[in-house]
């Protein structure tokens, strides 16, 4: 398997780092515009191969005809939030940019499954999939994973509990909306709900909720990277080992939940042939509608795009 990461921004190299330590892909291709980031960063980690002990070929190129037969592209290309900004501002741009990067894709590398993990993250996912022109199970969308971690992480320090302990979804858009449910998240099999009293839930939610913008306000200059690097390796490993792992990622949907047309966080199954299932899970009214509230957020947004 050969594996393309778009963008050697920190996102892009850190992911590319993590997916060569695990050796998930015999090469792994790290593209950028900007001439010799792409080249330094991948000849960097490829000398820490003999210490870390993997193979991976990596190989740091501005050239995208290199992305040719790559079995899986993330997308990561495209400018970061800056502070007081909303994922949304990124959108013209970033929309340019991944709209490129998709149609390269589509040419060089017909039968690769697409992970985007630019922002607006769910809109990108759309852009993706009309450029591309691929099938929406071949494209899908990274930040489930990365809300949900940081959701178990704020719950396992709350609880003094391993995280590993901790299983949970969150649901919705990759913003301000997504939707965290309390209701689904349990520690070793017991409801969260028997263990914290409402308003601590509430305080964790709504701190998964900020958990983008926490980062940035500390960095000042720029966004998450370890823990979205991270996010985006386990779903490929998910694809790559074909471990058929539930994973929440941004998918197509074409009627669950309600929602048309729209790429929205949702549980899914992850493997060789990409989303290979969607699942739906009930809602109280109150969940229901706060997905929605969130999807209708992602569709607004889509919809100032011209696609
Ligand atoms: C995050 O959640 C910036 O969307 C990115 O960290």
């Amino acid at each position: 398997m050969k594996i393309g990461v778009v963008g050697a921004g920190n996102v892009g190299a850190t992911t590319a780092q993590l997916i060569s330590q695990q050796e998930l892909a015999r090469e792994v291709v790290l593209l950028d515009v900007a001439e010799g980031i792409p080249q330094g960063k991948g000849l960097d980690m490829a000398e820490s191969s003999p210490i870390e002990r993997f193979d991976t070929q990596i190989t740091g190129t501005n050239d995208p005809n290199d992305l040719s037969n790559c079995g899986i592209v993330v997308i990561t290309a495209g400018i970061a939030r800056k502070p007081g900004m909303s994922r949304d501002d990124l959108l013209a741009t970033n929309a340019d940019v991944v709209g490129t990067v998709s149609e390269h894709v589509a040419r060089v590398a017909p039968n690769a499954i697409v992970i985007t993990v630019t922002n607006p993250l769910d809109v990108m996912t759309y852009v993706s999939l009309k450029k591309t022109g691929f099938q929406p199970e071949r494209v899908v969308g990274m930040a489930g994973v990365l809300d949900t971690a940081r959701y178990r992480y704020f719950l396992a320090q709350e609880l003094d509990v391993s995280v590993e302990d901790i299983t949970a979804f969150v649901l919705g858009g990759h913003g301000d909306s997504m939707v965290p449910l309390p209701r689904y998240t349990t520690v070793a099999g017991i409801p969260v709900t028997e263990l914290l009293d409402q308003p601590t839930v509430d305080r964790i939610v709504q701190r998964t909720r900020d958990g983008g913008a926490e980062i940035v306000g500390h960095l000042k200059t720029g966004s998450a990277y370890y823990a979205p690097a991270s996010a985006v390796t386990e779903m490929v490993k998910s694809i790559v080992r074909d471990k058929k792992r539930i994973l929440p990622c941004a998918a197509y949907l074409t009627g669950q939940y309600g929602i048309s047309d729209l790429f929205v966080g949702v549980p899914v199954k992850l493997g060789a042939q990409g989303v290979e299932g969607i699942i739906e899970i009930g809602l109280t009214p109150n969940e229901s509608t706060a997905l929605l509230a969130s999807a209708s957020e992602v569709q607004e947004a889509v919809a100032t795009l011209d696609l």
